[in-house]
């Protein structure tokens, strides 16, 4: 190309973006202005973000952590150190993760008021790692198309078993590779469960199904279920296609479900995410309830979540899901927990009606057709689950 040519073009790109630039002014003084008053508004409030720490603990915590993974700050440090932290948050607490935490008494003013749970879950929650009781390497050597990862209980043994027997039935489904694991953390006698280890361990050797981890597996543990899975997801099954997640008391359409991912094309299955979405929630202020959370624990709005009882992904996204989570402080409410890494991801779970974790209308419980077309119900008992499951896979019901 020429000198003269090249510089014919840039003019013309140039003459082409006054051009513009003059088009918009016109267009916008012609909306706006229409007595052509240039009136410069000054606002009278700050309208940018002050660089401040919060006062509440977890938002303080992923202020840190925000400050740690800052690609920009990080580019400008040399070799494969983490930046220095500024005064506002060098206060790290111990250097081992996974001794408990004793700045949190001391930061959280009303720490002391606090249900026993919550104390709990916040002297632990920069701890994500334990070592796994039972692992099954196997259980994905045939590449699965979906995996089933159940949320269990260790004395859930008949939940289980009727989940084997039904929905989550391991081998072919309809020409597809299904792979199921349950997973687990430990009961404790603290917790007042008997112990149960030596028939889990049978369990285990019976069916290769179950993954063990351990943890105190209580409530406000669930997030640690959440992200060890999401690791071992990435470590012993990452060429799965697709992931259900669910609780070991929701009926699940497996049936369904395949024929819905053979539908999808290969756009919308990459980042596929769908459940049953609630938005616009917040933290429950109200101290009775479970699912409290004080002001100085957490502030701020939940960004749109799918409810935990049941949620179907891509297997690409399960990676990407595991690799952002460590960029976001743990919050003990599993399912807001994985909204929150799908923000951080720019990701928006899709709503979507099969999946209905807050059950259908009672008249429809009992009809047998109403199954076939949804994907995901919450809740039901084994019983209800063999003979829900014998209803879809009869193939002379007649449904219209
Ligand atoms: C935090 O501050 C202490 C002294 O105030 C300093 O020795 C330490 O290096 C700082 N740590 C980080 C990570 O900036
Ligand atoms: C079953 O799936 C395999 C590969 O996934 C395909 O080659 C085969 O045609 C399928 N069979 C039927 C009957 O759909
Ligand atoms: C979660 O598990 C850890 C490890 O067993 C335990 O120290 C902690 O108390 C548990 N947290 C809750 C909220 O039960
Ligand atoms: C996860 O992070 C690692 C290292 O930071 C990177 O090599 C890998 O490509 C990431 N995987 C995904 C799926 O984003």
């Amino acid at each position: 190309m020429s000198v003269t040519c090249r510089k014919a073009r840039v003019c013309y790109v140039m003459m082409l973006n006054v051009f513009l630039c003059v088009l918009i002014g016109v267009l916008r003084n012609h909306g706006h202005d229409k007595g052509d008053r240039r009136v410069i508004r000054i606002p009278t409030e700050t309208f940018w973000r002050q660089h401040a720490v919060s006062a509440s603990f977890w938002n303080k915590e992923q202020q840190r952590l925000d400050f740690i993974y800052n690609p920009v700050i990080n580019s400008a440090i040399s070799g494969n150190s983490i930046a220095e932290l500024p005064d506002w948050l060098n206060d790290t607490g111990p250097l081992d993760p996974c001794e408990p935490d004793y700045r949190v008494p001391t930061q959280i003013v009303d720490y002391n008021t606090l249900p026993k749970q919550l104390q709990d879950f916040l002297l632990h929650m920069r701890c994500r790692t334990y070592p796994m009781m039972i692992n099954q390497r196997r259980v994905c050597d045939e590449k699965p198309f979906l995996l089933l990862a159940v949320k269990s209980l260790t004395p859930h043994f008949d939940r289980r078993q009727a989940i084997r027997e039904t929905w989550g039935r391991a081998g072919v489904l309809a020409n597809r590779t299904v792979a199921t694991v349950f997973l687990l953390g430990d009961t404790m006698s603290v917790d007042h469960f008997p112990d149960l280890l030596g028939m889990v361990g049978h369990e285990a050797n019976l069916h290769k199904d179950l993954l063990q981890w351990d943890y105190r597996d209580t409530f406000f543990n669930l997030t640690l279920k959440e992200v060890l899975f999401l690791e071992w997801f990435s470590q012993n099954c990452p060429q799965a296609q697709y992931v259900l997640q669910g609780d070991d008391d929701v009926f699940v359409n497996t049936l369904r479900i395949i024929d819905f991912l053979e539908g999808l094309s290969e756009v919308k299955a990459k980042d596929l995410f769908i459940g049953d979405v609630i938005s616009n929630a917040g933290p429950h202020r109200d101290k009775k309830l479970k699912y409290f959370i004080p002001e100085s624990v957490f502030v701020g709005r939940y960004p749109p979540y799918a409810g935990g009882g049941g949620y179907l992904y891509s297997g690409e996204l399960a990676l990407r899901l595991h690799n952002i989570s460590q960029q976001v402080v743990l919050y003990p409410i599993d399912d807001v927990y994985t909204g929150m890494c799908l923000r951080k991801l720019g990701l928006v779970p899709e709503k979507h009606s099969g999946f209905r974790t807050f059950d259908i209308e009672e008249k429809y419980r009992y009809n047998s057709c109403i199954y076939r077309s949804l994907m995901l119900v919450h809740s039901r008992t084994p019983q209800e689950m063999l003979k829900i499951w014998s209803w879809i896979v009869r193939p002379e019901l007649e449904c219209q």
